[in-house]
């Protein structure tokens, strides 16, 4: 038996599709101009995401797909998971609202086979679209926290009370990386890829006081905007659905493996693969505070 080198919760896209618009990269009329050809492409570009994902020795679970909720394939969206807990999304737009019920019953289900212990709501109404808003940085044992277009600012108290870490609020400044994991990433050594674009001049400096100047990686805007950013990092691979020559040697230098995956049909709903994916294992670790001398 070999033990996997992450966990992470998909969902097939059988009604994958994009029906309304609720970012800048959504557009139902020109979809449903090429739908057929748009609903296949997607199955075959997702199943590609899904075997390299299992190529590298990752485990999948899968939540149930349902009908007349096509985003749900957005698995980073269910819910923030750390440390065997869950804390279950609350979406910003009535659209995507639907999805709470089935995620909430695929995490009772992961809860079922053991593989998370606690389902948590957060307190009051306050909204916060899962890992899509609220990333991990197991370098840092902090999350970075986006707010803005979906995100409350205020999800960033309970955060880090429910899973006792530190959590980095970032305000989000561009509408097309309405997410921030459209626009940051933490790469497994401690590097930071990001969209300075993305940021507030605030959001900026915070990055900046976080990240030394050696272990920011900035993505260029044209990778940017094919959601180069919204990468999956497991050990020294880096999959994502773009990577233009520029950032490849920067990542390759670093002695991390580009694996591209293309997503063209879910780039037409703002998704990319980070989007497409949850990880389920993510420890934080004690007094491994950075600068501190992490007791042994
Ligand atoms: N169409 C979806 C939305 O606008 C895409 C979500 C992508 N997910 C993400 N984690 N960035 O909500």
């Amino acid at each position: 038996m070999t033990t996997a080198t992450a966990r992470f919760l998909m969902c097939r896209p059988d009604h994958f599709a994009v029906d309304y618009a609720i970012n800048p990269w959504m557009n139902p009329e020109s979809w449903a101009r090429d739908s057929k050809i748009l609903v296949n492409a997607s199955r075959r570009e997702w199943a590609a995401l899904h075997r390299t994902l299992a190529g590298i020795g990752a485990a999948i679970e899968l939540v149930p797909s349902a009908p007349h909720l096509p985003d749900l394939v957005f698995t980073a969206n269910a819910a923030v998971v750390l440390d065997r807990k869950a804390v279950l999304a609350r979406f910003r737009y009535p659209e995507r609202r639907g999805e709470e019920e089935p995620f909430e019953s695929g995490f009772r289900a992961l809860q079922g086979r053991g593989l998370i212990d606690t389902v948590a709501k957060l307190p009051g109404d306050l909204v916060l679209e899962g890992a899509g808003d609220c990333v991990w940085d197991r370098t840092r044992n902090a999350f970075w926290m986006g707010y803005g277009p979906r995100s409350d600012r205020d999800a960033v108290s309970p955060i880090k009370e429910i899973f006792g870490v530190d959590a980095i609020p970032l305000e989000l400044a561009d509408a097309r990386f309405y997410h921030l994991d459209t626009a940051l990433c933490p790469l497994s050594r401690g590097e930071i890829m990001f969209v300075p674009a993305a940021f507030t001049p605030a959001g900026l400096a915070e990055i900046h006081a976080r990240v030394a100047p050696g272990d920011r990686i900035e993505v260029p805007l044209e990778d940017a905007c094919h959601l180069a950013a919204n990468a999956v990092c497991v050990g020294d691979t880096v999959v994502t659905s773009y990577c233009g020559g520029r950032l490849h040697r920067r990542l390759a230098a670093r002695g991390y493996q580009v694996k591209v995956t293309p997503l063209p049909s879910f780039l037409r709903s703002g998704g990319g693969a980070f989007c497409l994916t949850l990880r389920l294992d993510w420890q934080s670790h004690v007094g491994a505070v950075e600068g501190n001398a992490a007791v042994a």
